[in-house]
């Protein structure tokens, strides 16, 4: 496995020029297919852990009349709410409209964010619960990096499960070390506490490459294969809340899934048992 490249933690100097511009400040590129950096953070955001924002660049300019738009997509912040910049988690898309030019993003570079924080998979749209499941693919991993580093993750649940599904195993480096260092950095044991640390069950698979364990986790659950592994009981509405983020064919097959345990969809106007999202893929 390659090194994820980071490119510097140089600090920025130059001023924003664009309207919601913000400075990157950091840029890792962990595969040819994935990147995240790190921006500064507006000083008047406020966002929950797991809430998405607009962010992009300004596009092409118009070949008649020579103005460019801002071209913008939704990204989860993959840092928690009480972090000091905001990170993304993002798929290289060679020909996508906006991650063909994004993913050149170099510290110093302005980028556009758009300050006004939305989302479904928030505490607040669950009920209490015993155990938490957070399902992922891919870059769906985002809004979990953020949830993960929460205080409220812990005290909310006895339990947290993260299961994250990739093609390949390269592509479960980011999840893998931002858990790794979670249960490992002071600062963040110091903040979240090492039992609480220790509620987190990580279960990452791969479905076209080998790996230490391998298929589609909607198959595992179906097999039983993940309750073995794990040692814990099947999902139970009683029990169990579930937050899911991943491509659209997951989602759906997962949400379906969970309907049958008897788990019903949550929203923040009316908290239940289960919230999705779909990743937001260029
Ligand atoms: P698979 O390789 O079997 O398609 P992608 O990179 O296309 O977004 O996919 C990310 C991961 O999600 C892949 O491992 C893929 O498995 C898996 N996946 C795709 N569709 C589903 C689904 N309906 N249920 C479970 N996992 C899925």
């Amino acid at each position: 496995m390659t090194e994820p490249q980071t490119v510097t933690e140089a600090k920025p100097v130059k001023l924003p020029t664009l309207p919601d511009a913000q400075i990157v400040t950091d840029v890792t590129h962990w595969t040819d297919r994935l990147f995240s950096f790190r921006v500064t953070r507006p000083a008047s955001l406020r966002f929950r852990s797991g809430e998405f924002v607009m962010i992009g660049l300004m596009g092409d300019p118009d070949p008649k009349t020579g103005k460019q738009k801002p071209l913008l997509r939704a990204y989860s912040i993959a840092s928690p709410s009480w972090g000091e910049e905001l990170e993304f988690y993002s798929i290289k898309v060679q020909d996508g409209p906006l991650t063909s030019k994004l993913q050149h993003i170099q510290p110093g570079d302005e980028i556009i964010l758009r300050p006004k924080p939305v989302g479904t998979l928030v505490h607040d749209a669950l009920l209490p619960g015993k155990r938490i499941w957070f399902f992922a693919t891919g870059t769906g991993f985002a809004p979990f990096a953020s949830l993960l580093r929460d205080p409220q993750t812990y005290e909310d649940y006895d339990e947290v499960i993260i299961t994250h599904t990739c093609r390949e195993a390269g592509e479960l480096e980011y999840g893998r070390r931002l858990i790794e260092d979670l249960k490992s950095d002071e600062m963040m044991i110091e903040l979240l506490g090492a039992d609480n640390l220790a509620k987190i069950r990580y279960y990452p698979t791969t479905t076209r490459e080998t790996s230490a364990k391998m298929g589609r986790i909607t198959d595992l659950i179906r097999s039983g294969e993940v309750y073995a592994d794990l040692g814990v009981e099947p999902i139970h509405p009683e029990s169990d809340r579930a937050m899911i983020c991943g491509n659209l064919a997951f989602n759906l097959e997962l949400k379906a899934m969970l309907e049958e345990y008897g788990l019903e969809e949550g929203a923040n106007s009316n908290p239940r048992h289960y919230v999705v999202e779909k990743a937001f893929l260029d």
